[in-house]
């Protein structure tokens, strides 16, 4: 039998708006509290050293394990959580302009369509404390000021990672330095006067704590523009800075020595697979930053338990959905990696999601989620009308009910992308194996995919510490297997995947299987390895690929961009 296959642009599937499916509440719609953290490891057990989280936030609610963010960058991902949309929908790729940032974000028209707006016009009071976006400055705060809050404290760059002279900047008024104060003591402070300031208005309210913990301290003074690369040369991203009343905490911890840990054999792909392995100078100040990571999020569980004690103090914790994430995930060590994040592993994109809320119950779960399903989440707890168009994402299960029903129904896949660099942080930068030191951060553009069901876990590997690369290269072995079938028919479903979510857009985000199998029969790896589709799959001229590697989206350098089609068994009198 012969497949014959045509090609159509993913970009032409439609972004019909997502279904509205109102929560079932009682008369008044619930509040919600977000606690987003900012660098914070899944992976490295920084959650089993926030016992406030664990008493008020784990053990009240719902633990997502496989939640990812899927640009592992806090510019670019906040901008996709705020926004309900992947980085290529977004175009905020960057932390700095002229791919990302906060005037990115504006000239995006972000500004005028983004999440605090639908939810006002839900009839929400929206508030915010905290790191918003990078390149949110104190010379640029009030043009134009971020819309759609209530009432608001930001923090400004260029003191946004400054644990110890942060500027916050509060609605209209001019940025205030608080220089020798504890940033995230202040943000706590300023928290509490938002929620009192949220309660007295009455309205069900938004309301968001950023801290900037556990993210590296950054010396403004010698600060600059890491759109120009070299000039890295000069920024010092040092361990983060604890409370005084934090620093003598885990004197003894060190980094989890996991398998991929500082490996004896290099490992990943490109630069990375070029890395020396680490020295022991190294891996002593490695185990340092990692505690100064443990000790900065104590002031973080405190703000937690700040919270949840004002909201059970004005009677209203029962009807509080309280949402804690953070912006993207962290590696230290593994694979070789010194300090940081921007990469495709588990440590950089699978990152704490908590939530617990009236009708969430109390355990942990394996369903498949991403931060473009935030802002989906958060309209639907509020029941809200706007907003919906567009969504890359869809609603997170919430309810004994839905996650029930979501093991049958729920997406398996994660679209995993970035532009840009991968910088590396802390006082020792990468050493590659000719001996050669790269002080500056080396190009880092890479798509990628998650695809996690019951049976398979894959990301172009499958060992759990990603340490064998799948993907055809010099030292591919024809041989091998995954899923039980040999590489040669897993891969090219992979990439056919790939190439839709690369660029998909709204529904085709949630489903994208439908757009290479329109008849609907597919939804997951599993169905698509189907036998009956070999002769299709194989015959795929085309794989992802980029023409060039820039430092950010530019359509023209990313290659293939037409997904295969397939026309159906009897193919030929369908064309
Ligand atoms: C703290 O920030 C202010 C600006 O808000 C600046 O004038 C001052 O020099 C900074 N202090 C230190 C120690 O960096
Ligand atoms: C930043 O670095 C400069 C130069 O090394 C130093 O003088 C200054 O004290 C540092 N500031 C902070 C807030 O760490
Ligand atoms: C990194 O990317 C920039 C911009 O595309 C390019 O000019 C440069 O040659 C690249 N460097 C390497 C080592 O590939
Ligand atoms: C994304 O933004 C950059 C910088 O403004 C621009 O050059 C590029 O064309 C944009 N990409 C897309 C796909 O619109």
């Amino acid at each position: 039998m012969k497949f014959i296959y045509g090609l159509s642009l993913a970009f032409a599937a439609s972004a019909t708006a997502l279904e509205q499916q109102p929560l079932q509440h009682g008369d008044k719609q619930p509040n919600i509290v977000v606690i987003l953290t900012d660098d914070q490891d899944l992976h490295m057990d920084s959650i089993s050293y926030m016992p406030l989280l664990k008493k008020h936030i784990i053990d009240q609610g719902t633990f997502y394990k496989s939640h990812y963010c899927t640009t592992a960058i806090c510019c670019p991902s906040r901008a996709t959580i705020w926004t309900g949309r992947n980085a290529h929908n977004t175009n905020v790729t960057d932390v700095f302009p002229p791919y990302g940032g906060y005037p990115k974000f504006v000239a995006q028209g972000w500004n005028q369509n983004w999440l605090p707006l639908w939810l006002q016009d839900a009839g929400y009071s929206t508030f915010y404390t905290g790191k918003l976006f990078n390149a949110h400055t104190v010379e640029n705060w009030n043009s134009p000021h971020p819309s759609g809050w209530t009432s608001s404290d930001f923090l400004l760059d260029p003191h946004t990672y400054q644990y110890l002279n942060a500027t916050f900047q509060r609605n209209d008024r001019p940025p205030v330095s608080h220089e020798g104060e504890y940033s995230t003591d202040v943000l706590a402070e300023k928290a509490y006067g938002l929620l009192d300031e949220a309660v007295k208005l009455g309205a069900p309210f938004f309301l968001t704590a950023a801290p900037v913990a556990p993210h590296s301290d950054v010396n403004a003074s010698t600060f600059v523009n890491p759109g120009t690369g070299e000039d890295l040369k000069g920024i010092i991203m040092q361990a983060p800075i604890p409370a005084d009343r934090h620093k003598h905490l885990f004197p003894d911890v060190k980094i989890p020595r996991t398998a991929n840990f500082n490996p004896d054999k290099p490992s990943g792909a490109s630069w990375i697979k070029r890395l020396d392995k680490l020295s022991d100078t190294v891996i002593e100040y490695n185990d340092h930053f990692y505690r100064r990571r443990l000790q900065a999020l104590q002031a973080v569980d405190e703000l937690v338990e700040g919270l949840i004690t004002r909201l059970e103090d004005y009677g209203i914790l029962d009807n509080t959905y309280i949402i804690y994430s953070t912006d993207n995930g962290y590696h230290i060590s593994q694979h070789r990696l010194n300090p940081g994040k921007e990469c495709s592993f588990e440590e950089d994109i699978n990152v704490p999601l908590i939530i617990r809320g009236p009708d969430v119950p109390i355990g942990e779960t394996n369903i498949v989620s991403a931060h473009a399903d935030l802002a989906p989440t958060i309209l639907k707890i509020a029941s809200a009308k706007w907003g919906w168009d567009g969504l890359d994402g869809s609603p997170i299960p919430l309810s004994e009910k839905e996650l029930e029903a979501s093991k049958r129904s729920r997406q398996e896949h994660v679209n995993v992308e970035f532009w840009g660099r991968g910088i590396p942080e802390g006082i020792y930068r990468f050493s590659l194996d000719d001996g050669k030191v790269v002080a500056y951060a080396p190009n880092n553009t890479y798509k990628s995919l998650r695809v996690i069901s019951p049976s398979y876990n894959l990301q172009y590997t499958t060992d759990p510490g990603q340490l064998n690369n799948l993907y055809p290269t010099s030292n591919f072995l024809p041989e091998q297997t995954l899923l039980g079938l040999p590489l040669s028919k897993v891969l090219p479903r992979l990439d056919a995947l790939l190439m839709v979510t690369k660029s998909c857009k709204a529904k085709t985000c949630v489903d994208p299987w439908s757009v290479i199998h329109p008849a609907g029969n597919v939804k997951t790896l599993g169905d698509a390895l189907n036998p009956r589709f070999d002769g299709f799959y194989t015959e795929i001229a085309e794989n992802v690929r980029f023409d060039k590697c820039e430092l950010g989206y530019i359509l023209e350098s990313e290659g293939p961009q037409a997904a295969a089609v397939f026309q159906g068994d009897s193919g030929e009198s369908e064309l």
